[in-house]
């Protein structure tokens, strides 16, 4: 039996649901490390110009596709051709496979929370993190760590919560609670970094320009990873969202808000980041390149590193900065699992909590495989693999779809015009026709070659 489609309860309350899928792991965890890789000062050009050519259109397309079709990724692009509907599977399927390991991050910052009383890493934090949480002793088994497995299960509790109730009940409700908390905690760790004594040096590294790195396709392509990743876009989940959003509901307005909070929100990280790893960096009497350049575990091995180094308040600036990266990647989660729920109830009729019950369970079976010392080995190659091809190659797709084989781009910038306060012009079907296939063409290209040829 057709039921209802689920419903916003207003439009601020789509957008908070919206700006926190956005805003989440990547903000905090990833775009000040790979500001940092990717020739400092240098990546904004470049990152700039990824969020003007492709980021911002391509979100809002997927918002005037789940907008004008009312549907899942799948039911939206059977609505726009029959042809296109596994192109909506295909996204929804990649989001689901994120959150199998995004969970697991999410766990180790939920454990970092709590460690930060009475900062109880102690002094060495990098065998803290390797030996004594992750158990990486025995390197390559699949046993599960107890340490890692009990925060993840205790999230995928909560997260199960709040996933069986209908959208304005569950997801719109945690972004209403979560995101003006979110931002007061990121207002404190951007000024404790920012007034650190060494700050300075922290800012140099991640303001001065590299002008040579804009040569190396490798940063650009870095820079459209991010744009997506960072705003959620390519993974049906705008589809899926703007779809539950009021028919005569404002999309363009909704989408730069959307866009501008996101950047705003990453650039206010990292500078408060990068200032704090200026004072690490001073403390040490090392450069702050060798404090930065530690990859993936940056978050876990330097942030203890430098709460431990603070003059007062340490658990408390610990316990803030783990639980905003606990309360960001929450929102961002249940913004994972959405669009495949939202796609089998499309195409079942089940209800919400039958397909909930599945997609939850399998996913959170998933990230029992993550939380052990083996399945850690794979998390990288994963996430490496579904962000840079399944992702640009689906962007890439949906731009093909809808502006050259069905030709739709006209009508559905016909539709954002119709409900929205701003207009949005030629630009836009410029983008989404012509620019923004023609450089992701070419950023997976560069991709292929560089990692195959
Ligand atoms: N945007 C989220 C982040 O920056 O951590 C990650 C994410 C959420 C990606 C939802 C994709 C998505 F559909």
């Amino acid at each position: 039996m057709a039921q209802a489609r689920d419903q916003w309860t207003t439009r601020t309350g789509f957008i908070l649901a919206a700006v926190g899928s956005a805003i989440g792991l990547g903000n905090i965890w990833r775009y000040p490390y790979v500001v940092y890789d990717n020739g400092g000062g240098a990546f904004l050009l470049p990152y700039f110009f990824a969020l003007l050519t492709a980021g911002i259109p391509i979100l809002l397309l997927e918002y005037s596709l789940g907008h004008k079709y009312r549907g899942s990724g799948p039911l939206s692009f059977r609505r726009l051709s029959k042809k296109w509907e596994w192109l909506g599977w295909w996204q929804s399927l990649i989001a689901f496979l994120i959150s199998g390991y995004y969970m697991v991050i999410l766990g180790w910052a939920l454990s970092y929370t709590y460690y930060s009383f009475g900062t109880q890493w102690g002094s060495e934090t990098q065998t803290f993190f390797l030996e004594k949480y992750l158990g990486a002793a025995d390197f390559g088994s699949f046993t599960p760590q107890l340490k890692v497995l009990i925060p993840v299960v205790l999230l995928w509790a909560f997260v199960y919560y709040v996933m069986r109730q209908q959208a304005h009940r569950g997801i719109e409700k945690l972004a209403r609670i979560l995101m003006p908390l979110l931002v007061i905690m990121l207002v404190i760790i951007t000024i404790r970094g920012v007034t650190l004594p060494g700050a300075a040096e922290g800012l140099n590294t991640l303001f001065t320009p590299d002008f040579t790195a804009l040569a190396d396709p490798q940063v650009w392509v870095a820079a459209y990873g991010q744009v997506f990743f960072s705003l959620s876009v390519g993974f049906a989940t705008m589809i899926t969202y703007a779809s539950y959003l009021n028919k005569k509901e404002d999309l363009a307005n909704s989408g730069l808000v959307a866009a501008f909070a996101n950047s705003g929100f990453e650039f206010m990280a990292a500078i408060g980041i990068f200032g704090a790893l200026g004072f690490l960096a001073a403390q040490s009497g090392v450069g702050v390149d060798e404090v930065v350049n530690q990859g993936v575990i940056l978050a876990f091995v330097i942030f203890p590193q430098i709460i431990n180094e603070l003059p007062f308040l340490n658990s408390f600036f610990g316990v803030t900065f783990f639980g905003a990266l606990v309360f960001a990647g929450l929102t961002s989660i249940v913004s994972l699992l959405e669009p495949a729920i939202s796609a089998i109830r499309d195409k079942t009729g089940a209800a919400r909590t039958t397909v909930v019950n599945w997609i939850v369970g399998l996913a959170a079976l998933m990230s029992v495989l993550y939380a052990t010392d083996g399945g850690l080995n794979y998390l990288d190659t994963i996430d490496h693999y579904l962000n840079s091809y399944g992702l640009l190659i689906a962007a890439t797709l949906m731009a093909v779809a809808t502006a050259w084989t069905t030709r739709k781009v006209g009508e559905l910038q016909s539709h954002i015009n119709q409900v929205s306060d701003v207009h949005i012009g030629k630009w836009w079907v410029i983008c989404v026709s012509v620019v923004t296939p023609v450089m992701l063409i070419i950023m997976t290209g560069l991709n292929i070659r560089t990692e195959w040829l």
